[in-house]
């Protein structure tokens, strides 16, 4: 008999009891989990709550500019941060996946803290952490992990050390959108994929620079256009294109290319645990590999990728 009215009532009570008049920091991330916890706790303490959002550059194509805009439409108290150049300055040359894991997470941690730090009096860190998260709290793979699991070398940063407040975390995730669109969140943000916390930091293997993020965005950015104008996106549990640090030859016109390639993923999962590659129209994948090939530059060849979970993971790297 959960209601996700009754839930956002009493939760709404209890963090206006827990919080008081204290100041409460968040980092949103575009995501469903932090953008539900920031509406949540903004109904119940207002001004009171800072969000934070990074820009780090690894974002999808204009993600970080119209989810901005959808968040001040809220009216939340929200600061942008573009620290773009940050992470690509401490990407560079660096190609080992859990390597570039590592300092995205840290290089967030360490932009969040510089923020937080503006903010006088803060009292509370409020997480978007779910029951999901609790349970598998010790992966490194979590949605929450960016700010769990890098801290445990040398001292914490400042704002490790505030109390916690994680409004969902009895929640499974249709709960959260029942609870956000309850709370009139729209299909915008709930409805969105994951999105891994090192965005397309990992979905370019090897080395990460700002030309192959441009090129990575523009393929995204027609991959999954393309699955909205199909009616698919809803359907696909996840999906993205990948930059691939291959080179293969092509013809155009009369000149030969030799240039990269961008493989498409998209699967349908329940919890990402497991995956099964999603069996997407021949039609629309004809589409996207035309349009990529014609209108990104630097890409000669699309491929899809028809791999499952387990052996395969769902991202590259
Ligand atoms: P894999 O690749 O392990 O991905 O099959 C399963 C789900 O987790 C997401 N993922 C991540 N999320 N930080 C995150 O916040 C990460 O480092 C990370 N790696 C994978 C992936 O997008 C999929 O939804």
């Amino acid at each position: 008999d959960w209601t996700s009215d009754a839930f956002v009532e009493t939760t709404i009570a209890d963090l206006k009891q827990q919080l008081g008049n204290n100041k409460v920091v968040l980092a949103l991330s575009g995501g469903v989990d932090s953008s539900v916890a920031a509406v949540l706790l903004h109904k119940a303490i207002g001004k009171n709550l800072h969000c934070i959002f990074v820009d780090n550059g690894l974002l999808r194509k204009n993600e970080y500019e119209s989810v901005l805009e959808q968040y001040k439409n809220f009216g939340l108290n929200i600061k942008g941060v573009d620290a773009k150049d940050r992470f690509l300055s401490e990407l560079a040359g660096v190609e080992d996946p859990e390597k570039k894991r590592k300092i995205i997470g840290r290089v967030f941690i360490e932009v969040f803290d510089d923020e937080a730090h503006q903010i006088q009096d803060v009292k509370w860190l409020a997480q978007g952490t779910i029951y999901p998260d609790v349970i598998e709290s010790v992966s490194v793979k979590g949605p929450s992990a960016t700010i769990k699991s890098h801290h445990n070398v040398g001292g914490l940063p400042d704002f490790m050390k505030l109390k916690v407040v994680e409004p969902l975390k009895t929640l499974f995730k249709d709960e959260v959108r029942r609870v956000g669109a309850a709370l009139g969140l729209e299909s915008f943000i709930l409805g969105r994929h994951p999105f891994p916390g090192p965005g397309l930091g990992i979905r370019i293997i090897g080395e990460v620079t700002a030309e192959k993020i441009a090129i990575l965005q523009e393929a995204d950015h027609i991959y999954i256009n393309n699955l909205k104008e199909a009616g698919l996106y809803d359907k696909v549990w996840q999906a993205g294109a990948i930059f691939l640090p291959v080179r293969s030859v092509g013809v155009m016109g009369d000149e030969r290319t030799y240039e990269n390639v961008i493989a498409l993923r998209a699967v349908e999962s329940l919890d990402g645990m497991t995956a099964d590659w999603c069996h997407l129209p021949y039609n629309v994948l004809a589409k996207i590999s035309n349009e990529i090939i014609n209108k990104v530059r630097g890409i000669n060849r699309v491929v899809y990728d028809i791999s499952s979970k387990p052996p395969a993971t769902i991202e590259w790297e």
